[in-house]
């Protein structure tokens, strides 16, 4: 059997946790290849409000298992938080053994970084993410499956401690005693000790039985370390190779591959944006689109849909499908617009490039609509929707299969 996969196409927020939420209902496992608490959506079921950042949304499902792989760093600290929204996970909950930790100290040094960065700020989540992955390929960092031996793991952490306290001075951040540290990890290892697993090799076990997989993304490609808006943004390989490295499949082991879009397109943190809007139709989409972070609450960076950028995404990542989500927050627009290609230095490019700060988008305008709101059938759709839609699967060379109308599981209209 091979793993499907989600991943995020555009800056992450394109509404993976509503396809994943209901992906997850037919899958065995659910399991998370990169990205931290960094990462999150909030799901209401039955009337409770349930916030994921690290926990795969398997979760809602009772029969399904869920895996946080070595590609993901953890926070002990935010995971056992989030933990407690649940009655019992033993069983349902695998961390691996190989994947990083984020420490209070990568969190300082995040927040630190940032304020040293003035103008030039990332703009990142202020939760360790960067620098625990920094120390992992410095190789100074330390995996969950060390909290096993506390003694051994609180010696090499002050010995960190002790090569970088004059960084740390500088950054003015304050170095606990051994006595501290040993106290903090032995709460992590008496939480989550049950779950630390050998992930890798239960992924193995689970394709071998045949039974169903489902990878799961965090934040979007356009972030990705290596292929995205770099500097700006996240320190782990987001696209979809990612979770080969990220859980230790082959490429082989893939199978279908969903990319997540919004009819439209957002950003949190800084960095280029070719379509954003900063008039009265961004301002429109944010509102309709409730488009504030649920990990941090800030105001999302509102604008058009990229097509040019989709279509490297969908390349990038081996895209099958695109799920195009929120179609409803354009509902009443007059014009709906479309970036078909880049204007650089006074030249029509195509193609997604190096220098992103520098392209301004070339609109195609189309008519808008008045309401698809809830509708579940691709007929349904008023003409001009489907038409918009049309347009986007032309010009990303992508089919696409799903197409949500509400935040309701069931406004969602599969092709
Ligand atoms: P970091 O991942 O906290 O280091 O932040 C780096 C950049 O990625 C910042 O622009 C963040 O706003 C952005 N980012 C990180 N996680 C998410 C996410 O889940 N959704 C959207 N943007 C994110």
């Amino acid at each position: 059997m091979k793993a499907d996969l989600i991943v995020g196409i555009q800056w992450g927020d394109e509404g993976k946790g509503k396809i994943v939420d209901h992906l997850a209902q037919n899958y065995d496992a659910v399991a998370r290849y990169q990205g931290g608490h960094n990462a999150g959506h909030t799901i209401v079921v039955d009337g409770k409000k349930i916030a994921l950042h690290l926990i795969p949304s398997g979760v809602l499902n009772k029969d399904a298992i869920n895996i946080i792989g070595n590609g993901v760093v953890v926070s002990p600290k935010a995971l056992i938080e989030e933990m407690k929204q649940f009655d019992n996970l033993k069983g349902r909950l695998f961390i691996s053994q190989k994947a990083h930790m984020i420490l209070e100290h990568h969190i300082a040094i995040d927040r630190a970084k940032e304020r040293l960065r003035g103008s030039k700020a990332i703009g990142t989540t202020g939760r360790g993410i960067g620098p625990a992955y920094s120390s992992k390929v410095e190789r100074s960092g330390h995996r969950i499956g060390e909290l096993r031996d506390i003694e051994k793991l609180s010696s090499s952490l002050m010995d960190y401690f002790d090569m970088n306290r004059d960084i740390l001075k500088t950054l003015k951040i304050e170095i606990p005693s051994k006595e501290q540290i040993k106290e903090e990890l032995m709460l992590y290892k008496e939480a989550l000790l049950p779950y630390i697993s050998d992930t890798t090799k239960l992924v193995w076990d689970l394709l071998n039985d045949n039974k169903k997989v489902l990878l799961e993304g965090a934040q979007g490609t356009l972030l990705d370390i290596d292929h995205g808006t770099y500097p700006y943004v996240t320190s782990s390989t987001t696209i979809s190779a990612g979770a080969c490295s990220g859980l230790g499949l082959s490429p082989k082991d893939i199978g279908k591959i969903t990319g997540i879009a919004k009819a439209y397109c957002t950003r949190v943190g800084n960095g280029p944006f070719p379509t954003e809007d900063f008039g009265e139709d961004g301002k429109k989409l944010r509102e309709r689109g409730h488009e504030f972070g649920t990990t941090t609450g800030r105001e999302r960076r509102c604008g058009w849909f990229d097509a040019v950028a989709c279509r490297y995404a969908c390349r990038l990542n081996g895209c099958d499908e695109l799920a195009i989500m929120k179609l409803d927050v354009l509902d009443g627009f007059k014009k709906v617009k479309i970036c078909v290609a880049y204007e650089i230095d006074g030249k029509r490019v195509e193609d997604f490039v190096f220098d992103l700060d520098k392209a301004k988008p070339v609109y195609e305008e189309m008519d808008g609509w008045e309401r698809s709101e809830g509708v579940r059938r691709f007929e349904d759709l008023p003409k001009n929707a489907q038409k918009y839609i049309k347009r986007i699967e032309e010009l990303t060379s992508t089919k696409i299969g799903m197409v949500s109308t509400s935040p309701d599981r069931r406004d969602t209209i599969l092709l």
